[in-house]
């Protein structure tokens, strides 16, 4: 079996023969990116320059992407990008002068994952040049993987049309012709023209203050890698949050999403207090519709977010702490492949859980860390254990369906183990001085290895060992040692579930109101599997279940109505899958649909009549995952 996942979700796709281990890679080749075609020891992008118009009549982005080139290699003179269903108009190389020299290039076939490489011949003129001016002139497509197009009535306001993009893993192909590969870091600047009407924004210096006048200018001075690359633009409002953060919004979400996101400066200034300053100048939010497919995507300086998040209570807020923790793990410090994906997401997820106990509270953050223990004991379960190190030898198919729960959270247990092994004290030492080390540079997990053995293992000896940290990065499941998450309020949760469950309590007796939304969610994931329909309309009716404005309590509400066939909440199950995009919201109900016995035509009929709200990521995951069930 193989078994894949994306996101923070798991997906079985195919049978496939035996898991022959494979030699555990040298540190000089882990850095080759086989997700990428660009020749990047010969050539490497220093600085990206776009100027784009947005054409929302033929979902289009058009213009020129102009990238200045170092020759590392003084004999190479062909020069390999990454595309995906790109159309290339002109290709020329800019010389002194402002003049510029046509070249011959060519688009190869087109690989369902890694597009189609685009090769540019160096004219024999510019063959003495170590510093290339390149410009490609094209537009997209409709079908870009990282593009969505909003329909007026996708969005909040209903009456402008909205798009954005989403480059992670390797979707910045597929707006602009570059090395897509998170070994190379660029700046880049850009010249974007919209109608007149509408806002653009960018992973780049955002000026809250721009006007609508059809064309904004950003610079994006950090070098960055390619999957941060990041567009959005529509009817979009900003309120300030703190002296550094604010939020940008349609107007209609402006002031909820104020409320709810208020602790977004408090949190940059308790990150900065841990993990050294902050090197981004700005931190603000973008609240996107519904089809944003994702929780949050960390585009530097501006982390794009899902108006999922506005509960109304700032519960779900630890979305916003995570976003902003990879302004260090992974914006500042990045994988150098997709395999070594675990330095962002695991080391991220850690900063999440030091910021949650920074700003709220010890117990809130641990219910979060137990939550997220128990998804990973779920993805043990079902992935191959030779996907389960942190740093998988096994070779990956498709980077985004490489992310999981287990890089995710066995990241962060990883770096609790280290923390409790070495003291909180000398652990946040080497926090700050490993951020401050590789600022700005990707790096491997076996440069990391090395790292954490000079500056940690080795210096206080006798604490960790470099084995027991190397069964961490390369083997299957839990090192012992593991420091297993507990939250008593979340136990207490369970148990009352099950008393109720088999009718020894009624549900007047259970203080649901002091509760967290995650011991809701914990109460209704521990509800008996034979639960009968009248104790499910009994809970609905007292939780309010089927109508909760929480999105994370109606997705696991959900996915037990879809388990269980309940079908007195199937409408509003239907609304539910309409209204989000986001996959980690949706997929577990089509996927427990799909498989109750009873309803796999409900769900293709069901996703039949919300896919055009959906972005093209989560489309093509909702597909793998329905016909696995076929
Ligand atoms: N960088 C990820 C989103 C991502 C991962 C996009 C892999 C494409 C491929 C982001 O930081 C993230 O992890 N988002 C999570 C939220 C988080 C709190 C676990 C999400 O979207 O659910
Ligand atoms: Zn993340």
């Amino acid at each position: 079996m193989r078994y894949l996942t994306i996101g923070l979700l798991t997906v079985v796709t195919a049978i496939a023969p035996g898991c022959a281990k494979t030699e555990r890679p040298a540190a000089e080749t882990a850095t080759a990116d086989v997700f990428s075609f660009a020749n990047t020891t010969q050539f490497v992008t220093r600085h990206l320059h776009l100027d784009l118009d947005v054409d929302f009549d033929a979902q289009a982005l058009r213009g020129n992407a102009t990238l200045q080139l170092e020759r590392l290699d003084g004999n190479a003179s062909r020069i390999v990008l990454d595309t995906r269903d790109l159309d290339i108009d002109t290709v020329s190389f800019l010389v002194d002068g402002g003049m510029s020299v046509d070249a011959d290039h060519a688009l190869g076939d087109r690989d369902d994952t890694l597009g189609a490489p685009l090769t540019v011949d160096v004219p024999p003129d510019l063959e003495g040049d170590s510093l290339l001016s390149l410009r490609i002139d094209y537009n997209t497509n409709p079908e870009s993987t990282a593009l969505m197009w909003l329909p007026a009535r996708l969005t909040a306001g209903g009456e402008h049309p909205l798009m954005f993009s989403q480059s992670q893993s390797i979707h910045a192909r597929s707006w602009v012709p570059l090395q897509d590969t998170p070994a190379v870091r660029i700046t880049y600047s850009a010249t974007i023209r919209t109608p007149t009407d509408l806002v653009a924004v960018m992973s780049a210096n955002n000026d809250p203050a721009a006007e609508r006048d059809g064309e904004f200018t950003f610079e994006m001075p950090q070098p960055i890698p390619s999957y941060l690359l990041a567009i959005a633009v529509g009817n979009l409002g900003f309120a300030e949050l703190g002296d550094r953060t604010g939020v940008y919004a349609e107007p209609e979400l402006l002031e909820a999403s104020a409320w709810e996101f208020a602790d977004t400066q408090a949190m940059l200034e308790s990150a900065e207090a841990m993990f050294g300053p902050y090197q981004w100048g700005r931190y603000d939010i973008l609240i996107l519709p519904p089809s944003f497919p994702y929780g949050g995507m960390e585009n530097p300086r501006l982390s794009f977010l899902t108006p999922s998040l506005i509960a109304g209570d700032r519960s779900l807020v630890a979305v916003v702490a995570h976003e902003l923790a990879h302004s260090w793990s992974g914006n500042l410090v990045t994988n150098a492949t997709w395999r070594d994906i675990w330095l962002n997401e695991g080391w991220t997820t850690y900063l999440e859980y030091r910021l949650m106990q920074e700003i709220f509270s010890v117990e809130r953050a641990e219910e979060e860390n137990v939550i997220n223990y128990e998804e990973l004991l779920d993805n043990f379960e079902r992935i191959d254990p030779k996907y389960q190190g942190l740093a998988p030898e096994a070779d990956l198919d498709d980077p985004d369906y490489a992310q999981g729960t287990i890089q995710y959270h066995k990241g962060n247990l990883f770096l609790q183990f280290l923390e409790r092994s070495f003291g909180r004290e000398t652990f946040d030492l080497f926090i700050t001085k490993y951020f401050d080390a590789h600022a700005f540079e990707v790096i491997t997990s076996e440069q990391f290895l090395d790292y954490l053995d000079a500056e940690l293992l080795s210096a206080y000896p006798g604490k960790v060992g470099r084995a027991q940290a190397e069964e961490w990065l390369y083997e299957a499941g839990l090192p012992e040692g593991a420091i297993i998450p507990r939250a008593t309020t979340l136990e207490r949760a369970r148990e009352l579930a099950g008393l109720w469950s088999s009718g020894e309590i009624v549900l007047d007796r259970i203080p649901m109101d002091g509760w967290s939304p995650h011991a809701t969610i914990h109460f209704i994931d521990s509800l008996d599997a034979d639960l009968p329909a009248e104790k499910l309309a009994e809970v609905d009716a007292a939780l309010g279940l089927s109508n909760t404005q929480n999105a994370e309590i109606a997705r696991t509400w959900f996915t037990q109505v879809a388990k269980r066939g309940y079908r007195p909440a199937y409408e509003q199950l239907g609304n539910y899958l309409k209204r989000y995009g986001r996959a980690r919201l949706i997929v577990p109900i089509y996927t427990a649909l799909a498989g109750n016995g009873e309803d796999a035509d409900l769900a293709q009929e069901l996703f039949a009549a919300a896919r055009d709200n959906y972005h093209p990521q989560t489309v093509s995951y909702i597909e793998s995952r329905l016909a696995e069930r076929q």
